[in-house]
């Protein structure tokens, strides 16, 4: 692992990623995500001029990866100081982080850490007193909170993405101990659209691919549950000509399964015909 200072014109950053070299590999990565996110493009380079994120600084804890990278840029051209870290110790992509770190973002993760250098990660963000916070799985907001060390933040607001993210804020303003407000993000339509149905029904069936390479047609993929996710999944196993059957405890929902042209039953009965169960 190597922590280290980059030169940057006359300045020097601190990041920590596992090898700076693969930031020309990162590169390409990203322009390739970046020439496929139009819209996100377009706002950049809309408001580059007016760089109306100037003097606030964002502490961000994200998947780092080549589409998270498009945002965190973007975030650098619109005029912000931007730290980050990973959201996830298994899904930073090494060469975006290297890539990041060379643009000047403050970076500090690297694919496989353990929990510790993980938790390092998220305050060395923090230690970078950011304005605004963006969060998947909330980690770096729970630690906002509850961290003595960060008591003194000031923060304006920050955003959360994910369902499991979403329950801990609830819980924390439940409590009455919520200091800034926060943006659910998970509960926008479109992100339930993109995210859960289109998204994860399309990388679940990379996922099977890359753990068991197996063929996909006439297998038997038990899909439990079908809402958001449960119906990209059983789309995207269908098309691949897998034999896909559905369970559902909500009826409604087991009722337009059964109409989209599954198979639909409880799980007890599928468990003993299906050979995959996601
Ligand atoms: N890995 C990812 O990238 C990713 C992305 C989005 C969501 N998720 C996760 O996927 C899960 C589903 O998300 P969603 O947006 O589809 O939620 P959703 O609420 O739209 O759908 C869940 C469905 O499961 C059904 N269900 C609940 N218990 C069941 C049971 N015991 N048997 C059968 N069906 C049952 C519910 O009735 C509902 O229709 C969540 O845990 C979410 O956090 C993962």
């Amino acid at each position: 692992m190597i922590g280290f200072y980059i030169r940057l014109k006359s300045k020097f950053m601190l990041s920590k990623v596992k090898n700076p070299k693969l930031a020309k590999q990162g590169k390409l990565s990203y322009e390739w995500a970046r020439s496929h996110m139009q819209i996100l493009d377009n706002t950049i380079v809309r408001l580059k001029k007016s760089k109306p994120l100037k003097g606030i600084t964002l502490g961000f804890c994200l998947h780092i990866t080549k589409e998270t990278s498009v945002l965190l840029i973007g975030a650098k051209e619109l005029g912000a100081n931007v730290a980050c870290c990973g959201g996830n110790p298994l899904t930073t992509q090494d060469d975006i982080a290297a890539f990041l770190a060379s643009q000047g973002i403050h970076t500090y993760c690297w694919a496989g850490q353990n929990a510790k250098e993980y938790d390092w990660c998220i305050e060395q963000v923090l230690n970078h007193k950011p304005q605004i916070l963006t969060d998947d799985g909330s980690d770096m907001n729970v630690k906002a909170h509850f961290d003595k060390k960060y008591k003194a933040l000031k923060i304006f607001g920050a955003t959360e993405e994910t369902t499991a993210g979403v329950n801990r804020i609830r819980a924390v303003e439940k409590q009455g101990k919520l200091r800034y407000p926060v943006i659910s993000v998970n509960d926008a339509y479109t992100k339930h659209m993109f995210d859960n149905k289109y998204g994860t029904g399309q990388s679940t069936i990379d996922g099977y691919l890359r753990a068991m390479n197996l063929l996909l047609a006439s297998k038997r993929i038990v899909v439990a549950g079908y809402g958001w996710v449960g119906k990209g999944v059983a789309a995207n196993f269908r098309g691949m000509n897998a034999k896909v059957i559905v369970t559902e405890v909500d009826p409604i929902r087991a009722l337009e399964a059964h109409m989209d042209g599954f198979d639909v039953m409880p799980m007890s009965q599928a468990a003993k015909i299906g050979e995959i169960f996601i």
